[in-house]
């Protein structure tokens, strides 16, 4: 990184921090920007900047990716398991899951707990994996820590792996494929998924944080560049986290203080407002978030597919910023909640306010 506000010398270069980040596990997140990474890297290198803010971290890859680019990152979503994995990858510097606890966590279970296997008994997994669940999270429960944070990461992933397309909308196992994935038994996915994350963790000198909280909660200021990913409110179809990532959401805290709308099939957590998701809400929250970090330097993204259109957001960052670019980015976008849902093509930008 050679330019930008208090930016130094010895930082490591894009590319050897995109290599790091391109071996980030992989969690399969709606709106999930790791194929953006190769944009967005050069384009943090040029801004510069010691300390970043992710407002909206969710699967934890840019929040990644900017601590491998040797920035004080501050990671922030307003659930539960966003937060929980960019502890175990960002806020975390050297603690790992070794032989004895993962032997531990995939041995016999510490206690008689069977909440997973009769909860989602008929809606989730087989009989096996719900109890391997149960008997994780026995132990899970007696750690403390990064080393808690990186159990529930891997089971969380587990869980996200085996379940079909990653979303926990549908029942059962009728879109099995008969891909890995998809048969791999949850204790093996664990012990994987663990491996993985052990990969990642690593020490860039900086004293990180992860937040739980409303981006409207947070405080505004102290940050050199702020990266603002929030979900806009979709032309057709909606963007709610918690109906497709419930399960994930509950697992991260063994549905400890959550209540299940036990009148729904899946047993669902009921839907968390954010006013990103609606037509009639987006535009004033974008501005007074847009606001609140007028200081910083920001990185928006903004798919084609969204509303307010393109116009309006580069409008509403002039607003607070006098310097205003804004990039179009070539990038597939692959999500559907359809099983019939096919790739599509939008129109990415970054709009950027100096
Ligand atoms: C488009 S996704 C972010 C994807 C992320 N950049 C990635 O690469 O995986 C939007 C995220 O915003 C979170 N979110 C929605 N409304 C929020 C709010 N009001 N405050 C904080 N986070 C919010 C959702 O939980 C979701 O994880």
């Amino acid at each position: 990184m050679t330019t930008g506000r208090g930016s130094d010398s010895n930082r490591p270069s894009t590319d050897v921090a995109l290599a790091r980040a391109a071996a980030f596990p992989r969690l399969r997140y709606m709106g999930s920007k790791y194929r953006l990474l190769p944009h967005l890297g050069p384009l943090f290198a040029e801004v510069g900047g010691r300390t970043a803010l992710d407002a909206f971290s969710g699967s934890g890859v840019v929040s990644y990716l900017l601590k491998a680019m040797g920035y004080q990152v501050t990671s922030n979503d307003y659930l539960a398991f966003p937060a929980t994995i960019t502890q175990a990858t960002v806020v975390n510097h050297r603690t790992t899951l070794d032989a004895a606890d993962l032997d531990r966590i995939c041995g016999p279970a510490a206690d008689q707990r069977d909440f997973i296997r009769t909860t989602f008994d008929g809606i989730y997994f087989t009989d096996a994996d719900r109890e391997f669940l149960d008997s994780a999270w026995s132990h899970i429960d007696r750690m403390v820590g990064h080393k808690r944070a990186l159990a529930i990461s891997a089971l969380v992933l587990s869980a996200a792996r085996k379940q079909p397309r990653g979303v926990f909308t549908v029942r059962g196992l009728r879109y099995d494929d008969g891909r890995r994935d998809l048969r791999l038994p949850l204790r093996e996915h664990f012990r994987e998924r663990a491996a993985a994350y052990n990969a990642v963790v690593f020490d860039n000198g900086r004293r990180n944080r992860s937040i739980t909280s409303d981006v409207a909660d947070l405080d505004g200021a102290g940050y050199d560049l702020v990266y603002l990913d929030p979900p806009y409110a979709p032309a057709r179809d909606d963007n709610d986290y918690i109906k497709r990532y419930h399960f994930l959401e509950g697992l991260s805290c063994y549905w400890q203080g959550q209540t299940i709308m036990q009148n729904t099939l899946t047993k669902k957590l009921p839907k968390r407002y954010t006013p990103f998701a609606y037509k009639h809400s987006i535009t004033q929250a974008l501005r007074d978030m847009l606001k609140k970090f007028h200081e910083s330097t920001i990185v928006l993204s903004y798919s084609s597919n969204a509303v307010p259109d393109a116009a309006t957001i580069e409008a509403l960052l002039r607003d607070v910023k006098d310097d205003v670019e804004v990039r179009k980015v070539d990038h597939k976008y692959s999500f559907g909640t359809h099983a019939t849902a096919v790739r599509r093509d939008v129109d990415e930008y970054l709009f950027i306010g100096r």
